[in-house]
């Protein structure tokens, strides 16, 4: 076996995770984690018949809400999984706030946890305007309006996102690109920092697990991660009977 997955191996082996009444907020992570899966896979299938252009973006969506097969599923799993992923980056964040797991040696993993959080908002703001509808028009308008009220750059900035005077080509453009190649490589790096520093300095106690003179502590492999598939299993299929159960994306037009 190759050298760097025998270490990897023996690392994952060895690394052991704190058994407490709070374990449960362990879990959080790795759901933020299923949901950056989520959301490339059924990313990647929408980019197959999705036209980034001003003309033909709404009817590109369109196509796939109700001419291609089960279209509308993915892309309401993508809807449905911007929210949720989003939703689930805050529990994460008050959670490892309240355990205090912010603390040093783990700054680093707290700052690379806001700037993947910032990164998940620019996500849903690139992403809300590619349909190219009339609320996504308008709610893009208003964004970049705002952003233009900043002083002594404001303008700059706007001009620049927009690409124009006005929303258009230029401002689609630009958002697609931001979406579709800027963002998840920037994604991928800040999460790839945020798992490496978690490896680094293990998961963080809570204070009165650290006085127990008796402490319970589990095998990250196979014990956890086992727990960690479960969790994922259960989130899955509570993800898809939420999107099945609300409709799909067809009704909405
Ligand atoms: C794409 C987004 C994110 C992913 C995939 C992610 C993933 C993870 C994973 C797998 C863990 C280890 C298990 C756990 O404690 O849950 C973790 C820990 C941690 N995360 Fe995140 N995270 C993300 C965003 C954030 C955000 C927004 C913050 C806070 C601003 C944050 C702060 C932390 C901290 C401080 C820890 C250490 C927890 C401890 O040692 O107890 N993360 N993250």
């Amino acid at each position: 076996m190759a050298f760097p997955l025998t270490a990897a191996i023996k690392f994952a082996t060895k690394k052991e995770v704190p058994v407490h009444k709070q374990s449960i907020w362990y879990y959080m992570g790795g759901i933020c984690m299923l949901f950056v899966v989520l959301q490339l896979v059924t990313g990647l299938l929408l980019m197959v018949h999705y036209v980034p252009s001003f003309d033909g973006a709404y009817q590109s969506v369109m196509a796939i809400n109700n001419k291609i097969p089960f279209g509308w599923l993915i892309r309401s799993m993508h809807s449905w999984g911007a929210n949720l992923f989003i939703a689930t980056l805050v529990i994460h964040m008050f959670s490892t706030y309240f355990m205090k797991a912010y603390r040093s040696p783990r700054e680093l993993t707290w700052f690379s946890g806001l700037g993947l959080i910032g990164l998940a908002m620019v996500f849903g703001f690139t992403g809300y305007l590619l349909p190219m509808d009339e609320m996504a028009f308008f709610a893009s308008k208003v964004g970049v309006d705002v952003a233009g009220e900043a002083p002594f750059i404001g303008e700059l900035v706007a001009n620049f996102v927009r690409g124009g005077e006005e929303i258009g080509q230029g401002t689609i453009n630009r958002f697609f690109l931001i979406h579709v190649c800027a963002l998840p490589a920037a994604l991928m790096g800040a999460l790839g920092l945020h798992l490496l520093l978690i490896q680094i300095h293990g998961i963080s106690e809570p204070e009165y697990f650290k006085k127990l003179s008796i402490k319970k502590y589990e095998k990250f492999f196979p014990d956890f991660i086992m727990n960690d598939m479960f969790v994922w299993g259960g989130v899955t299929l509570l993800f898809l009977a939420i999107v099945c159960l609300s409709g799909s994306c067809s009704y909405w037009y």
